[in-house]
Formats: C-alpha cells, structure tokens, sequence
C-alpha cells in the first residue's frame, strides 16, 4: 500500500492506493476539438448531444436582497443579465443539441431575484435544460452554521424553482441511449443517500455521463486541492478561502469514508463514461482507464457528443 492509501490517525483510508480501479471505462476514445468532446463508445447505438454549462456567476439582485446585502457584498460584481445565457441555449438548439446541464455556481447567492430569473431560463429554454448547484448557489457568505445545513436551508428557501420538481441531490436524465446522472457534490462531501442513489443509477448498466460542480479527485491533480472530491488532502489544513468566503472550515480529518466510497462507486463503474464538471474556471481533460474528466471552463458551453465506436 503506497502512501497515499495508508489511514492516517483519526482519518478514513483514501481510495487512492486501489488507483486505477478494477474495471475498465467503455470510452474507445476521447477527443476535444474547439468547443466539443467527442466520446467514442462500443455502448451506444444512437449518436447524443449534450451542452454543459457551468460557473456563470450572476449577481442578479433587486430591492428584495438588501436584508441580506451584508452577506452577498463579497460577490455583487458579477453579470446580472442573463440574455447571453438564453442566447446560448438557443444556438444550442439550433445546432442540434438535445438537452443542456447547468453544473453549479450559476448564481453568487441565492437572491429571490436570481433564482427568478435562471428559473425563467430554465423553463422557457429551446430544449430540455436541468440543474444542479454549486457551493456559491445557496450560499451567503457569512451566515451562521454547517455549510450541509446551509445547503440544505437555502435550496428549500430559495432554489427549489430550479430543479423541475426533481430532488437537489440527485436526478437523472435520459436523452437517447445515454443517461445522465446530476448529484449535488457542493460541499465536497457526500451524504450516504447520495451513495446509494449513483449506485442504483449506475447499476441499471446505462451508459452514463455524470455531472457534479467540484471535480472529482484524479491523482495526478493532486497539487489541485479543488478537485476536490475523494481528495485525500481536502482538510482544514488546506482550505485557502474559509475565511475569505466566511464559511464552515474543511474538517480538520478530511474526508470520510462515505465521499471516497461515492468516488469509488463513479470509477469502478463500466459503464460510467466519465465525469463532466465546474467550479475551476479552467478548462482540462483527463482521460484515463476508458473514463474522462471533463472540466468546464467559466460561463462557456461545452458540447459533449457521445457517438459509437
Ligand atoms: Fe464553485
């Protein structure tokens, strides 16, 4: 066992040392050219085409947020008009694309305005258009309490417009012969249900894409803390912006054992394609062992197609 998979004192045992998991990917291949992934698969019959979108960032608030400007002051400077959103779904449509996934942070904190108007969106989009949040979503900086909590709070207060009648935490959606798979990975860490529901999804045997806001941990990317689900070194010691962002700290133990069993569950999974998310506002690829990670850059769509081998 290497050092990355050895339990230190107080802290679950990483899944690092199982790297690269048992089963292979069924990716055949894997190719980014211009603003598209193309993944070639022995799994699918019937070519698909999804739009990911992640990391708009809107600030969009009106009178109603004044009770809560103390808390959304840090991130007001961002776009508060969502035209060049609505325009994208429609040249995405237009272009063929069949359904379009906002993965998380679409919105600096829940202001009743923004969630009124990324609802819009949502609803009166040219094509099937789903959510899921990211860590910036639901919260306002500097209120009291566990961010799960808070997460949990302000979704019900406030978000619930975006989900489409379907559960924050996890939905899944089939377009064609492909299924993807939407878990709310906000927090970084992962409630057991959220466990069990990927494996139920997964064990269908659908080909399936899986889309989160935080990235999840590859090991090669580990000097990168925020991709950080299933990192073995997200703890206390290494949050940068706790302070900053006026939130709960990372636990000074690091993950427990349910997020790496999610991790584990994602990648030992044949028939999971791969992983597209956010939250770095920088665009890279990995592919590895038949899988990809594909990460968004901020505010761009990006078009995965998946199409046979
Ligand atoms: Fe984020």
């Amino acid at each position: 066992m290497g050092l990355t998979g050895m339990a230190r004192a107080g802290r679950a045992e990483t899944p690092a040392a199982a790297w690269p998991l048992g089963k292979m990917g069924a990716c055949a291949s894997v190719t980014l050219e211009g603003e598209r992934l193309t993944v070639r698969t022995p799994l699918v019959r019937t070519a698909c085409r999804l739009t990911f979108v992640g990391d708009a960032h809107y600030a969009t608030d009106d009178a109603r947020g004044e009770l809560y400007r103390q808390y959304s002051k840090r991130m007001s400077g961002g776009p508060r008009d969502m035209a060049g959103l609505r325009k994208d779904l429609e040249r995405v449509k237009r272009s063929g694309g069949q359904a379009a996934f906002f993965l998380g942070d679409m919105l600096n904190f829940p202001s009743e305005a923004g969630v009124e108007r990324l609802a819009a969106v949502i609803r009166q989009a040219p094509l099937p258009t789903h959510y899921v949040a990211g860590n910036h979503d639901w919260h306002y900086e500097g209120l009291p309490g566990a961010e799960v909590d808070l997460r949990a709070e302000w979704i019900k207060k406030r978000l619930l417009p975006l989900y489409g009648g379907r559960d924050p935490m996890g939905y899944a959606v089939r377009v064609g012969d492909v299924k993807v798979v939407l878990v709310d990975d906000s927090t970084y860490r992962m409630l057991p249900e959220q466990v069990a529901f990927l494996r139920r999804e997964l064990a269908e045997g659908v080909p399936t894409v899986l889309g989160v806001h935080v990235p999840l941990y590859v090991p090669w990317r580990r000097a990168d803390i925020f991709f950080g689900v299933g990192h073995p070194d997200w703890d206390a010691a290494h949050d940068p912006y706790w302070e900053i962002e006026r939130r709960e700290r990372w636990p000074v133990d690091g993950h427990d054992a349910t997020t790496y069993a999610f991790w584990r569950e994602a990648f030992a999974a044949p028939n999971l394609l791969g992983v597209v998310a956010g939250h770095i506002h920088a665009q890279s690829l990995d592919c590895f062992h038949g899988r990809f990670q594909f990460v968004l850059p901020k505010a761009q769509p990006r078009e995965v197609w998946i199409t046979t081998a």
